[in-house]
């Protein structure tokens, strides 16, 4: 008699074609069309493939007797409870190393953008504004032996930081490390401020009102992890329409605070760049992190150990 296939329940339909091809030969798959669906379909779960903005909560697990195993379409996994899954004996993957390029490249490009005023050149084109060449004209900032300070030095601020040295910058990371009075001296000097720290107790508004306040005036702010990693508030108060109030020079965003919600007044300031979170959406690092994300709930569910297991932070 023939094993019966495992149930495994996405909170999403991902890349289809990697389900087609990857995952429903193996297991009963099934979607979830919104949270309540989520809740009812969990009950008969083995294993669930989720995305960074699905809360795998006590309440959530609570009515998930059956599952064994977790796959967060993410490197990042603030969204999990660990120690729910832990009491649960639940194991999770993620999917790290494959969207370390892609975010990394957004990064540089809002880089870029920020400093060349991308977005503002672009408007005024598209209004139909651009009345000819003027020598004046959105003067923006050059690059070229700038210093940038990237915090946190994993995979993908380390991957920044190859990238920020091929354009030129000077580069320096701040670490757990770093004394308090190491940080201030280097944020004093961070003319671009690139976050790549994951979203814990820790890290949460790491970017306060009083580092803002330590950065030149021509510093460049970039945000391609979580939001709440940036105290949202203080940042637009920093960079501020006003030219007399303004303390830094831009903000190159990817993620907010209260995702998907962008402040009104965070949308009306020249000096920002907002992107939709968009660091690993490329079709590269999408479609790898789906077969990471399908390969890493398969292989728990056989009682295997795949190297993108999170351990469990303590
Ligand atoms: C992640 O992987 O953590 C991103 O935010 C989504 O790609």
């Amino acid at each position: 008699m023939s094993k019966a296939k495992p149930t495994v329940v996405l909170t999403d339909p991902f890349i289809p074609e990697v389900i087609e091809r990857e995952l429903k030969p193996r297991a009963q798959v099934l979607i979830a069309r919104d949270r309540k669906h989520l809740e009812k379909l969990i009950a008969g779960a083995d294993a669930l493939i989720t995305r960074f903005s699905d809360r795998v909560d006590e309440a959530l697990l609570a009515k998930a007797p059956r599952l064994r195993a977790i796959g967060n379409f993410a490197v990042g996994f603030d969204n999990i409870d660990f120690k729910a899954c832990a009491r649960r004996g639940i194991r999770v993957t993620n999917t790290p190393d494959v969207l370390t390029r892609a975010t990394a490249e957004l990064t540089l490009a809002l880089l870029l953008a920020c400093a060349r005023r991308l977005p503002e050149g672009e408007a005024l084109c598209r209004r139909g504004r651009f009345g000819g060449w003027d020598p004046r004209m959105l003067l923006g900032l050059e690059l070229k032996g700038r210093r940038a300070v990237i915090v946190g030095r994993g995979r993908i601020g380390g991957e920044t930081a190859r990238l920020f040295r091929g354009i030129g910058l000077k580069v320096e990371f701040i670490t757990r490390e770093d004394s308090a009075a190491a940080v201030r001296t280097k944020l004093r000097r961070a003319q671009v401020l690139s976050l790549h720290v994951p979203l814990s107790a820790a890290t949460r508004h790491w970017l306060d009102a009083r580092k803002l306040a330590l950065l030149p005036r021509d510093a460049i702010v970039l945000n391609t992890t979580r939001g709440p990693v940036v105290d949202e508030q203080a940042l637009i108060r920093a960079l501020s329409a006003k030219p007399q109030s303004r303390r830094i020079f831009a903000a190159g965003l990817d993620v907010y605070e209260r995702e998907p919600e962008i402040p009104a007044a965070l949308r009306k300031l020249p000096n920002t760049v907002l992107l939709p979170h968009l660091g690993s959406a490329t079709h590269e690092a999408r479609t790898a992190m789906a077969r990471l994300a399908v390969s890493g709930v398969l292989a728990l569910l056989g009682g295997g150990r795949p190297s993108n297991e999170v351990r469990f932070p303590r």
